[in-house]
């Protein structure tokens, strides 16, 4: 008896936070098709990017896959073209921490591509134990993150402009709600820890979503910022090993798969009904209140001008 009821309360623990999720979730409904379309998504051979770029290829779109690592990249594609039958996937190297590489990528693509309807930055890292600086002298998690992604879309504008309608997504975190960026250190110099860098990276995203999103005001492009919610990734990998095993035991039941996680990306990149919501952040495929923070179009106008010099934007 004692034993049945164990069995009885282990499966429940089990199946029940995968009851709710299911519950919860919110799912793309829409079947727009994307058929003479191109789409870019960063950090796609692997996690929500993955299944992002995997969703599109489904809906026929010509999609290119913008990845750190070209063998991981070329595997990436060939799994999407053999899944989807859809042919039109190929990849191009890309490091987002790294100015030079997205502006070598940014030019490829601008010389290869006549349209691009939809950019997803979505590549991501959750900020290392320790602070960890490139090449460039930028702190790792917001160069990777925000900064790469930053100069990548505004390198992209005009194209994305030409080939109107047109959107960018996002990939934020609902993390970007519990920190208040930090103007006079946007590089994480006086004080640093993982989670301090990844959601100001996070909430930077936001807040470039809402600046953007006034600029391109009646230009037939849409952005939107959008949080996946927990999912299963690699992501928790690269965490300390004591947190990244514990994380993915709890992941087993309680996190949500990539497809799940996508939904919300997908969503605002073909859906009909988000025409017009431009500058809104998004979970589970509906509106999301801003947070304080977010809805300051100070801080994400000085955060503008402040990304542009330290991208080198203005100078050309
Ligand atoms: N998982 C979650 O619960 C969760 C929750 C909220 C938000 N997010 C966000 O969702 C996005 C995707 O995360 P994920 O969970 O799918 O993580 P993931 O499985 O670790 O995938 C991250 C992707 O980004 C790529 N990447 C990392 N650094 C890069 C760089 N410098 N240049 C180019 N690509 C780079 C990775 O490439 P490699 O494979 O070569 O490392 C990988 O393709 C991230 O922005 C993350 O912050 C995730
Ligand atoms: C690939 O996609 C592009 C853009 O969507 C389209 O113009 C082109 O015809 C497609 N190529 C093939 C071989 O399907
Ligand atoms: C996306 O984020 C980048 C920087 O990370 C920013 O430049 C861009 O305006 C944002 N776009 C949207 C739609 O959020």
């Amino acid at each position: 008896m004692e034993m049945l009821i164990s069995v009885v309360i282990a499966c429940l623990i089990a199946v029940l936070p995968k009851l709710y999720m299911k519950l919860i979730i919110g799912v793309c409904k829409s079947n727009a098709d994307l058929s003479g379309k191109t789409a870019i998504v960063t950090g796609a051979n692997t996690g929500l990017g993955y299944a992002t770029a995997l969703c599109f290829a489904r809906r026929h779109a010509r999609v290119i896959l913008a990845c750190q690592n070209a063998e991981k990249a070329e595997k990436a594609v060939m799994k999407i073209q053999k899944t989807t039958g859809n042919q039109n996937i190929t990849y191009k190297v890309i490091d987002t921490s790294d100015l030079a590489s997205v502006r070598k990528f940014a030019q490829q693509i601008i010389q290869e591509e006549k349209h691009l309807e939809i950019l997803v930055n979505n590549a991501g890292i959750a900020g290392p134990f320790r602070r960890h600086t490139t090449k460039k002298n930028m702190e790792l998690t917001m160069a990777t993150n925000y900064f790469g992604h930053f100069l990548l879309t505004n390198l992209l504008l005009d194209l994305l402009k030409k080939s109107s309608p047109s959107r960018i997504i996002n990939v934020s975190s609902s993390v970007h709600r519990w920190i208040k960026l930090d103007l006079s250190d946007l590089m994480l110099k006086n004080f640093y820890n993982m989670h301090k860098a990844y959601a100001s990276s996070k909430l930077a995203m936001v807040l470039f979503t809402k600046e953007l999103s006034k600029r391109l005001k009646d230009q037939g492009v849409s952005v939107y910022s959008v949080e996946p919610g927990t999912v299963r990734t690699d992501f928790f990998n690269k965490f300390p090993p004591v947190m990244s095993e514990i994380f993915r035991v709890i992941g087993v039941f309680y996190f949500r798969s990539p497809e799940e996680g996508a939904q919300t990306a997908v969503h605002c990149a073909v859906a009909d009904d988000v025409i017009g919501l431009s500058g809104h952040h998004f979970a589970e495929c509906a509106i999301m209140e801003d947070c304080a923070q977010a809805k300051d179009a100070g801080i994400a106008k000085k955060l503008w001008e402040q990304s542009e010099q330290i991208c080198g934007l203005n100078e050309n």
